[in-house]
């Protein structure tokens, strides 16, 4: 079992507020990953028991949402918008330099599990462009200087 006894204790409070059990799902994957980091395909399989689905309705449901990681994740997520409001800015460019600097591609982890990269969608705060995301933080009118100085102090 990689579901802990206590995560499922949870699990089993949020399908008490739903009238079919799989109206729970979303909040039994967030609470899944926080415990767990990301959304394996053993853990899918659990999840499917308790939801009385197949495991593939549960991948399904992970790899819709951005938000939910079937693989091992880096400790920060740093996700730059690449929408064209922002890649008017130079946001793209701003991307590629800092794929160079961390030495990976947008949708990879850094080699020490600090950092794993990717695009965003617009953010809201287009008039701040270039902007990144690290975790739930924002980052705007970034230049490249800027945005490796951020990077370099995470943990
Ligand atoms: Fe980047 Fe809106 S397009 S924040």
């Amino acid at each position: 079992m990689v579901i802990s006894e206590d995560a499922r204790t949870a699990i089993d409070a949020e399908i008490r507020k739903y009238p079919q059990r799989r109206g729970a799902l979303l909040p039994a994957l967030h609470i899944v990953q926080k415990e767990l980091g990301h959304l394996a395909p053993e853990t899918a399989r659990e999840l499917a028991e308790i939801f009385e689905i197949k495991p593939v309705d549960v991948m399904e449901v992970v790899s819709f949402y951005n938000m939910f990681y079937a693989e091992p994740q880096g400790r920060h997520h740093v996700h730059v918008c690449t929408n064209l409001p922002c890649s008017l800015r130079g946001a793209r460019g701003l991307m590629r330099k800092i794929e160079a600097h961390l030495e990976i591609d947008a949708g990879e982890t850094t080699k020490d599990g600090r950092i794993t990269l990717g695009h965003e969608e617009c953010l809201g705060a287009c008039a701040y462009a270039p902007m990144m995301r690290i975790d739930e933080t924002y980052h705007e009118n970034l230049d490249l200087e800027e945005a490796k100085r951020i990077l370099d102090e995470l943990e």
